[in-house]
């Protein structure tokens, strides 16, 4: 029997990356937290989200003896790792805008990165595109309106293909070859992202290394065996019945407030 991995993000946009990690490791068991009292983090200021997350995650994850942490969010992982690191003796496993693949892949040295307006502005993005991407010539795009839309579309809702090419409209302007979608709520969208940019663009995210990166981590790594469950979704706000229908389409059972409602006040 495994410890479960706790996967992290304000919202559904962690669910791209726990679909990458449970392709990789079916056997093993996965709790979700979704801080959608929160959500979008892309407009938090940076000590609140900090100190919020330190404190749900360190918290749930001590509280279902988790054997690993995901922070499925672009917008967390640029500020909190060193925190919650001091807080878990268990691996905490971050996501990193896919800035060194993209600069590999560009044929044109031009690409761009669209993340929430809170990744944009962080020095660690800054930081990542010196190192990795100093030949390139990089664009940033933020924009929480497509983390909303997202969430929308997990919940059942149709996607407004002209509002989208709207939000699109800087990233039509340029001549970059490839996209990186430096938020997990974004690969939700890649179908129509890729129609509004056509096929001249490639769409890059980082759901796959973060996978490889928590196999690589869980020595004991489930990559075979009986399908693992998906043991809870706890979320800190009440969820909209659409959203309910997909996570149970999904295989969440169990939805749980968290922390438990008698706490909150
Ligand atoms: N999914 C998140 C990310 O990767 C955050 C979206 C938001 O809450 O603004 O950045």
């Amino acid at each position: 029997m495994f410890r479960p991995i706790l996967v992290f993000d304000s919202g559904i946009g962690g669910l791209s990356v726990l679909s990458e990690i449970r392709a990789l490791l079916p056997g093993r068991d996965y709790v979700y937290l979704f801080d959608n009292a929160r959500l979008p983090y892309g407009e938090l200021a940076e000590q609140v989200l900090i100190s919020g997350c330190v404190e749900l995650v360190t918290r749930l994850a001590k509280q279902i003896d988790a054997a690993l942490v995901v922070i499925a969010c672009n917008t967390a992982s640029t500020l909190v790792l060193p925190a919650l690191r001091q807080q878990l003796t268990i691996p905490v496993v971050g996501v990193v805008p896919a800035i060194k693949p993209a600069a590999h892949l560009s044929q044109c040295h031009e690409i761009g990165l669209l993340a929430t307006p809170g990744t944009i502005k962080r020095d660690y993005t800054r930081r990542l595109i010196q190192q990795f991407a100093s030949d390139c010539q990089v664009h940033l795009f933020g924009s929480s309106e497509l983390v909303m839309l997202a969430e929308q579309k997990v919940a059942g809702g149709t996607i407004d293909q002209h509002a989208l090419t709207k939000l699109l409209q800087p990233v039509r302007q340029t001549a970059l070859d490839v996209l990186v979608l430096g938020c997990t709520h974004f690969p939700m969208l890649k179908a129509e992202i890729s129609q509004c940019l056509g096929s001249r663009v490639t769409l890059l995210d980082s759901g796959k290394a973060v996978a490889r990166r928590v196999a690589s981590l869980l020595a004991d790594n489930g990559t075979t065996g009986q399908m693992g469950t998906l043991n809870g979704f706890f979320t800190t706000s009440e969820l909209a019945a659409g959203l309910i229908a997909t996570l149970s389409t999904l295989g969440f059972s169990q939805l749980v407030h968290f922390p438990p409602k008698s706490e909150v006040v």
